[in-house]
């Protein structure tokens, strides 16, 4: 695909870059994702029910359940073309941030090292009570289990909706964002805040405004460059050329 060369020669100097990602991301991994009509999880499920502090009170089965098979889903994709493209672009640049809405650990696995998660990691458990990480607990065939410390019951350590991102990360993701030089806002909707924010933010501060995304978001309008395309296409093309760009020098 055609990669503008005016972005390519802002990658070769650009000293601080920060990337956000959502769903999107993940889709060519198999990983569905949230708002699309036909495939995505809130088409066919009501967040509502399943992802909020109020449904695991009123149904903790349920929502355990319904984590477990997301988990699940997770456990057996692979990180696609798109996340090794970002794990190579941190590689080529002096300060990199991968900031992620995802929750499948994806990046991580395709070498992506510097990671702000803003709505945690499906592949760990808390203890819903005390908040702290729980590796392993006694499957006694109760859904959830309980936590061996205290006995409530445990949950995936992710955001919900109506609770509040872990203030630390939400914080490093502001000043990464605001001392970007460019901000790529890839396979998200830009709909959830304060995550959608964090492109406004970087832009304000003078950063160059990069989207990818097959279709157009409320981000479109304010991005200087946009790549319309499946970010396993786009991105890879993307680094191919940064990698042109050095060799060429
Ligand atoms: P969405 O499902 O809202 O948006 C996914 C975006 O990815 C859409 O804009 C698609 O057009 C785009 N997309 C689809 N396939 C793509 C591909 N191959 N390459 C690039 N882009 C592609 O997911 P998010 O924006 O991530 O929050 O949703 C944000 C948050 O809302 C999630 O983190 C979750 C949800 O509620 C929590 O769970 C707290």
């Amino acid at each position: 695909m055609e990669i503008p060369e005016e972005l390519v020669r802002m990658l070769g100097t650009a000293e601080r870059v920060a990337v956000l990602t959502g769903a999107g991301i993940s889709a060519e991994s198999g990983i569905p994702t949230f708002r699309e009509a036909q495939t995505g999880l809130w088409a066919k499920y009501d967040p509502q029910e399943l992802a909020t502090p109020q449904a695991f009170q009123r149904n903790p089965r349920l929502v355990w359940e319904w984590y477990a098979w997301r988990r699940e889903l997770v456990g057996g994709a692979e990180p696609n073309k798109g996340h090794i493209a970002l794990a190579e672009m941190e590689r080529k640049i002096l300060q990199f941030t991968l900031i992620t809405q995802n929750v499948d650990g994806l990046h991580q696995i395709a070498g992506s090292q510097n990671v702000l998660e803003l709505h945690g990691n499906i592949r760990r458990t808390k203890c819903s009570r005390e908040g702290v990480a729980v590796e392993t607990w006694e499957e006694s065939g109760e859904a959830p289990p309980r936590c061996p410390d205290c006995g409530s019951y445990l949950r995936p350590d992710v955001v919900w909706f109506g609770e509040g991102l872990p203030e630390e990360i939400l914080l490093q993701a502001n000043q990464v964002a605001q001392a970007s030089h460019v901000f790529f806002s890839i396979g998200t909707s830009a709909v959830v805040y304060p995550a959608a924010a964090l492109p406004m933010q970087a832009r304000r501060n003078g950063a160059v405004i990069v989207e990818v995304n097959p279709v157009e978001t409320p981000l479109t309008p304010d991005a200087d460059f946009v790549l319309r395309a499946a970010a396993g296409e786009a991105l890879p093309a993307l680094v191919k050329r940064m990698m042109d760009e050095i060799l060429d020098c």
